[in-house]
């Protein structure tokens, strides 16, 4: 076999004259019918090949037996293309190898699709043919860049002394509020391990261990309904530190991030970045993880809604409710069509009840408000809105009313969605932001009882304590989001490391000292053996490389995804087993129960 010397992104002009082999796959070919030309492609790129009948004519005719994908070396000498033949577009585009020895190494079918076609090409034959769409330079930098994400991540956190430890996949149940995927134990019949959710609580072990400094790049599995941003199969970059509060945290990992920006994009972060409440976040935004890559704010008009005569508004706010609303610059490309089915019925799908307009028009010099529920509004009312929202002629202002969390659900998304289409931000660009100061817990009035807003080991501030007896909706909690471009892509918090204060909390949401014993009864025995005061954080190593190459399909970063049936088309897992292995795990299967009820259903 032919040995390659060269990568097919290596070869330049001052190489001219060398002898050289190649390997890879027939990208193209040109067969004019005496010179035949061979694009041949490996990781690193792409390099001509020439053959030539006169010099070569075994080598030739060989060549024109080749086809796409299949795999072959050649053996030969570089050369400057002749002139006007060069290809600026290629690094190897001045250059060509005249080939002398030819070895074909492997045949190829025919593809199921061309690799330039395949962004035409549905994202199902994609993933069912996954060896081939990853031969794909687009899907190759992809999983590079992950790979140089996960590269500069270990190097970081080794030179500043943390120990990259494995934690189980076999384990129990941990609460990251997602269901689990259970694995049946033969060794315990009738007994289930869960895969993690995320190391939480093996994390926090190593901390009472006295490991002092870990991370973790780690597989994560949580089985939910997957979503463009969310695979039941993630990874985290995990990390617990001791002795730490949360501004040491955050400093760590704010020098991660932009250390990670600086080396892919050759972008520089401004640090520190900046804060937002929890508070002012949903305000302004109506989102924990606001896009500040434009400003739009959202505003309560409740003062001044409530003078108007438009009923919808003026009852809402009756019942206690609220209107707020925004308003999107240059919003009047929108037309009344437009906003009363198109924006009306985006936001209904995020349940507003429907969406009141009205637009900013300079009229005799003077700025008012024109359409919709202009009529509704005195002089003084429209001035005051206009003010409050700051409004140019040609914006257009767009209000909900419903209770303060149903009008935060639709205008998030809304102020996005305008912000894309009126091109009010760099998509190139970035804004990174942490959000702090969250509640502790938010109250699930469906169960009456309180949810954490994080999980239910982050610490309360030190001043709240006392509140975990009188006012729990008060306490404000040591926990911490980043936040990019509207994506969160990490999270985490101090802990709660005193075993006092954390069975309070199980109370609080209602897990019972029995339950609590039985699922993290390991885990409240470890805090009473001198649990250091700890902290930590995970990001989301998917969503860090989407954002950095610019993808908003999860599965574009990961090798083999899943589909949003969650199946691996490639595999076609999940599937059916033997009987033989379901006998071994005593688990007997309730066959297509649904089909059969049907037909006795029908039968009757
Ligand atoms: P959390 O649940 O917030 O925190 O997860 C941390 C980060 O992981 C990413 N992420 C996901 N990415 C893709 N698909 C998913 N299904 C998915 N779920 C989460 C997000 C998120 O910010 N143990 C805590 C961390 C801690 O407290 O230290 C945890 O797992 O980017
Ligand atoms: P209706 O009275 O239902 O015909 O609605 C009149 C206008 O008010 C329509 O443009 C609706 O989209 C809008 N509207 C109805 N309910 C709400 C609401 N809860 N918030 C904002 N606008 C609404």
């Amino acid at each position: 076999m032919l040995k390659r010397t060269h990568n097919c992104g290596r070869l330049r002009l001052d190489d001219a004259g060398k002898k050289v082999t190649l390997a890879g796959w027939v990208h193209s070919y040109r067969d004019h019918g005496n010179l035949v030309f061979i694009d041949l492609r490996d990781r690193e790129g792409l390099t001509q090949l020439v053959f030539d009948p006169e010099t070569q004519p075994e080598v030739h005719k060989l060549a024109r037996t080749a086809r796409c994908e299949w795999v072959i070396a050649a053996n030969g000498t570089v050369q400057p293309r002749s002139e006007g033949m060069e290809n600026p577009k290629l690094p190897t585009g001045q250059i060509e190898v005249a080939v002398r020895q030819l070895e074909i190494l492997n045949v190829s079918s025919t593809p199921p699709f061309e690799l330039v076609d395949a962004e035409k090409t549905s994202e199902e034959l994609r993933l069912a043919n996954r060896y081939i769409d990853l031969r794909r330079p687009e899907m190759q930098n992809k999983l590079r860049t992950r790979h140089n994400v996960t590269m500069v991540t270990r190097d970081y956190f080794d030179k500043l002394g943390f120990l990259e430890i494995e934690t189980p996949m076999l384990a129990k149940s941990t609460p990251e509020g997602a269901r689990d995927f259970l694995v049946p134990s033969r060794l315990h019949q009738n007994c289930f391990y869960a895969l993690p959710q995320s190391p939480q609580l093996f994390k926090q072990i190593l901390m009472v261990s006295g490991i002092d400094k870990y991370f973790q790049i780690v597989r994560c599995f949580r089985d939910e309904d997957p979503r463009a941003d969310r695979q039941a199969e993630f990874t985290q970059i995990d990390v617990e530190m001791s002795f730490v509060d949360s501004n040491d945290v955050i400093g760590v990992h704010e020098n991660l991030v932009a250390r990670i920006w600086k080396h892919i994009l050759d972008v520089d972060v401004a640090l520190p970045m900046r804060r937002l409440s929890y508070k002012q976040a949903m305000a302004d935004y109506g989102t924990d993880r606001p896009d500040l890559r434009f400003d739009m704010k959202l505003k309560d008009i409740s003062d001044i809604a409530k003078q108007s005569s438009f009923k919808v508004f003026t009852s809402t706010i009756e019942k206690g409710a609220i209107v707020k609303g925004l308003c999107a610059p240059g919003g009047d490309k929108y037309s009344r069509s437009d906003i009363e089915k198109t924006l009306t019925g985006f936001v209904a799908d995020y349940g507003a009840k429907g969406l009141a307009w009205s637009r900013a028009k300079t009229e005799d010099g003077k700025l008012t408000l024109l359409g919709g529920i202009a009529k509704f509004f005195e002089p003084e009312s429209q001035r005051q809105l206009l003010e409050l929202f700051d409004a140019k002629n040609g914006d257009l202002l767009l209000f909900v009313a419903d209770n303060q969390a149903a009008a935060n659900k639709a205008l998030a998304p809304l102020r996005c969605r305008l912000a894309r289409e009126l091109n009010l931000y760099d998509e190139a660009g970035f804004e990174f932001v942490w959000v702090v100061d969250f509640p502790l817990f938010e109250w699930n009035e469906d169960e009456k009882r309180y949810d954490s807003l994080h999980h239910p080991f982050t610490s309360p501030v030190e001043e709240d304590l006392d509140k975990l007896e009188t006012e729990p909706a008060g306490i404000c909690s040591q926990a911490y989001d980043i936040v990019v471009n509207g994506s969160e892509i990490g999270g985490g918090s101090i802990r709660i490391h005193d075993p006092k204060v954390q069975r309070k909390v199980f109370d609080l949401l209602n897990i019972s000292k029995e339950q609590a014993q039985q699922r993290f009864g390991f885990f409240l025995r470890a805090l009473e053996y001198g649990a250091p005061p700890h902290g930590g954080i995970a990001f989301g190593l998917d969503r860090i490389v989407m954002l950095l190459t610019g993808t908003d399909n999860i599965r574009d970063v990961i090798a083999f995804p899943k589909t949003q049936r969650g199946q691996c088309l490639l595999t076609n897992a999940p599937g059916e087993v033997d009987q033989k292995q379901l006998d071994e795990l005593n688990l007997r299967m309730q066959r297509h129960s649904h089909v059969i009820e049907k037909k006795t259903e029908e039968q009757e």
